[in-house]
Parts: structure tokens; C-alpha cells; sequence
């Protein structure tokens, strides 16, 4: 069985591991891949916007199934023109997409199926906007409607701030098209959650729960980034409010998409709050999270690639999906700038991480050496029995990791090890 995988990052890296692993013995590509993709199957180079390119590539290599990772392509409607073309995809389709392409999307299904989310107003032109920001509290939450790169959501502390932000988004068109409309919202409090699951539209099958970390630096300061580093599972998400989400949050959503007509078949990340007033959605995103993936992919103990299948089959509620119960720590290292401006080119050096992962994202395997490509370059991801456990060993695997401007956060854990110590 030959199966693709679409995208570059650590995640598809983790993805492509993990699927290599599958009792179905797949033939392992990607379009475009990275340098740790070689690992486990032919990197084909291509873009992942390319629909006619992908498709012809998939007849080239004789593909009988495609995984499509990342946010545009989902959104672009690749998976659509894959299964025109009598191609097997896992991912959302274009309309299913909307979830996370557009937040004015996600904001009124939330809306019209009462699934708890901050209350919020859309607006298509600045002036209205910046009226509207002018009787509320602060801060308050200011996000394009559509995919900015994890970077279109500005917290504004004062009247100023916010203003600032409606006239970058919309009138100077910070964020291109994605920020011609936005999405002004009521700031919530709480820790945070991510939980990624399967569904195939009628069944909802959670993964472990898990906790990035989006700031650049310590002490959750600097920018905002893709993330930086994931623990799993997250220990503020007790069983109780396991349940309590999959009663009024996740059920209803998958629901909800099937009432409006564009059930969604894939992976749906849901993005909480856990608020005084109880769990909220954040956002939905259309796809793994990236580094989420990469903390959660190896605490599967089944075998992905035939949980996608039954996921775009449409039979997930026979798929048999377990997990191993160990705690996991991903620690992402990037280059000195990023998320802004970063060198490229840089020789890394990978030592002795022992049993922990090295997951490639940004960096180019050239003659047995990897150079660094992008802002976030690799990640450490580290299994043990107790999340301390996890966190130690991954720090320690990270010290024999090496490359010009490397950083990386040194707290990653910590606020969950505090929440589990009673801190
Ligand atoms: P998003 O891209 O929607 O996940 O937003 C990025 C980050 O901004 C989230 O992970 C939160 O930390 C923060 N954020 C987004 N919306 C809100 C909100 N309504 N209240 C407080 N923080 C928020
Ligand atoms: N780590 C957050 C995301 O993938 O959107």
C-alpha cells in the first residue's frame, strides 16, 4: 500500500513514523517533506497548494492513500479533488474546513448550537469595529477571520491597542485577506487544553488531552508562536470534565457539522478554556496540532494508519483505539529570531538522546547532515511514567542537541508539574 503524506513539519515527521509502524507495511511518501521524512519513505518535492500537482504525483507513485496535515491545503479543498480523482484522503473537505479557516465560520455554528465559546461580534469594516471596542471591557480579544500562520489573535489591554490592531488588520491588511474580516471577542480566563480526536462525522473518538505552549520565551512572555513545546496528557483535564466536554462540546460539534451539511471526517483539535464558568472552545483547528502531534502520535498503541482508514470509511465506531499509559514531554527547538526573522543554513548536531524522539520540522538533509530551514527546527519528545519523568529526560536529550542560535523554552511542564504538586 503506498500512502503520502501532505506537508513539512514535525508533525508530518511524527505522523510519518508512526504510520511506518502500521501492520498494513505502507510505502511511505511526502510532498514536500523534511530532512527527517527521508527516515521513513521518498520526500517528493512539490508544493502543498499544488492540487493538479499533488494528484499528478499520486498517480505517478501509484498512491492508494493520502494524508493531508496541514491547515491551507484542507482549506483549499484538497481533500476534495483527491476523492474526484478516486483518492482515498484523510482531512476534512473544503466546507468542513471552514472549522478553523474561518473563525466567523466556528463563531456562529458555536452560536447557533449553544457549544459554550466567548460571546463575540464579526465585523467587515474598521469604523463599526472600532465603535464596537469602545464600550467594552478589556482586554479584549481582536483575531482575523481567516489562516494567519497562528499569529492573527491580538490581546488588546486598552482602547488604544485595540483600535491599533482593527486598523493593521483591516485597513493595512496585516494578514492579506484573512484579516478583511474579523472577530472582536470577550477575553476568557483558565488554564488551557488542547484535545485532538478522531471523527468520521457520526462518531468522536478523543486522544489524550495535552497542553502546548504558544509563547516564544519563559513564563509564557514574548510572541506568540506555533507553539513551542507539548505535554500530554494535561492534568487539568480531570475525567470529569472529559465528560463534561464530550456532553456539550465535542458531540454537539460533530452534530452541529452534520446539520449544516459538511460532516467532518478527520482530525478535529479542539482548543479549550477551562474557565470559572466551565470549559469553552478557543478555537477549532481542522487537522493535527503541531507540536501536539508530536507529544500524542507516540502514546498511540494501535495502529494509525488503519484508525484513518475507518475514519474516512466511515466505521471509526468499530476502530479499537488504545493508548499506553505514560506521560509525554515535546520540547521544540528553534532558530534565534523566530517566530521573526531567523538565520538559515545552520549545521545541526544531533548526540546520544537514548530512547527519546527527534522529530525534524525546519531543516534539509544534505549529504548526511542537517542544516536548519525554518524557525521551529526539531523537537525532542521524551515517554515515561510520570510527566517529571517525561520532562527530565527530554531536557537531558536536548543537551546533546546543537546548532548556531539555537533556543528553547526551559519551562515546558512546569505549570502542569505545579498543578499535579498542588502548587
Ligand atoms: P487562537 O489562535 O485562537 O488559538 O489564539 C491564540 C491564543 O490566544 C490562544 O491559545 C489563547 O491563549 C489566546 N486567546 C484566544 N482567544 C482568547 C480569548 N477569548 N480569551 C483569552 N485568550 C484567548
Ligand atoms: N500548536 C497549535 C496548532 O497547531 O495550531
Amino acid at each position: 500500500m503506498n500512502v503520502l503524506v501532505i506537508g513539512s513539519g514535525g508533525r508530518e515527521d511524527a505522523l510519518g513514523k508512526k504510520i511506518s509502524e502500521s501492520r498494513l507495511s505502507p510505502s511511505l511518501f511526502f510532498l514536500p517533506g523534511n530532512g527527517g521524512t527521508g527516515r521513513y519513505g521518498t520526500n517528493i518535492p512539490g508544493s502543498v497548494m499544488d492540487i493538479t500537482g499533488v494528484i499528478a504525483a499520486c498517480r505517478e507513485h501509484s498512491i492508494d492513500y493520502v494524508v493531508v496535515a496541514p491547515d491551507d491545503p484542507l482549506a483549499a479543498g484538497m481533500v476534495d479533488a483527491l476523492r474526484g480523482a478516486g483518492i482515498p484522503a484523510f482531512g476534512p473537505e473544503r466546507m468542513a474546513a471552514r472549522i478553523e479557516s474561518s473563525k466567523s465560520f466556528a463563531k456562529d455554528l458555536m452560536r447557533k448550537y449553544s457549544i459554550p465559546t466567548a460571546s463575540y461580534a464579526v465585523f467587515t469594516d474598521s469604523l463599526s469595529a472600532i465603535e464596537y471596542v469602545s464600550a467594552q471591557n478589556y482586554p479584549v480579544v481582536i483575531k482575523a477571520d481567516g489562516l494567519a500562520l497562528g499569529k492573527g489573535v491580538i490581546i488588546a489591554e486598552s482602547r488604544e491597542e485595540a483600535e491599533a490592531a482593527i486598523r493593521s488588520m483591516m485597513d493595512d491588511e496585516a494578514f492579506g485577506d484573512a484579516g478583511r474580516k474579523i472577530v472582536i471577542e470577550e477575553f476568557l480566563t483558565g488554564p488551557e487544553v488542547t484535545v485532538l480526536s478522531f471523527t468520521d462525522g457520526k462518531t468522536i473518538v478523543p486522544m489524550i488531552s495535552s497542553m502546548d505552549h504558544k509563547r516564544a520565551h519563559d513564563k509564557d512572555t514574548g510572541p506568540n508562536t506555533g507553539g513551542m513545546g507539548v505535554i500530554a496528557p494535561n492534568p487539568f483535564f480531570t475525567d470529569e470534565i472529559a465528560a463534561e466536554c464530550m456532553e456539550r462540546i465535542f458531540l454537539p460539534t460533530i452534530r452541529a457539522m452534520e446539520k449544516e451539511g459538511c460532516p467532518f471526517l478527520g482530525c478535529l483539535y479542539f482548543g479549550l478554556m477551562l474557565t470559572p464558568d466551565g470549559p469553552k472552545v478557543i478555537e477549532y483547528n481542522s487537522r493535527f496540532g503541531d507540536p501536539e502531534a508530536e507529544a500524542i502520535l507516540p502514546l498511540l498503541d494501535s495502529d494509525i494508519l488503519q484508525i484513518m482508514q475507518s475514519v474516512t470509511e466511515g466505521r471509526l465506531s468499530d476502530a479499537d483505539i488504545k493508548w499506553k499509559k505514560l506521560s509525554s514531554c515535546c520540547v521544540v527547538a528553534a532558530s534565534g529570531g523566530y517566530p521573526g526573522k531567523y538565520g538559515k543554513g545552520k549545521a545541526i548536531e544531533i548526540g546520544d538522546t537514548g530512547d527519546s524522539a527527534v522529530y525534524i520540522a525546519g531543516a534539509e538533509e544534505k549529504d548526511g547532515t542537517l542544516f536548519t530551514s525554518g524557525g521551529r527546527v526539531l523537537s525532542v519528545v521524551s515517554l515515561s511514567d510520570t510527566l517529571e519523568g517525561a520532562v527530565d529526560k527530554a531536557y537531558k536529550a536536548m543537551e546533546s542537541i546543537h546548532f548556531d542560535g539555537m533556543f528553547y523554552r526551559k519551562d515546558i511542564g512546569k505549570r502542569a508539574l505545579e498543578a499535579l504538586n498542588g502548587v
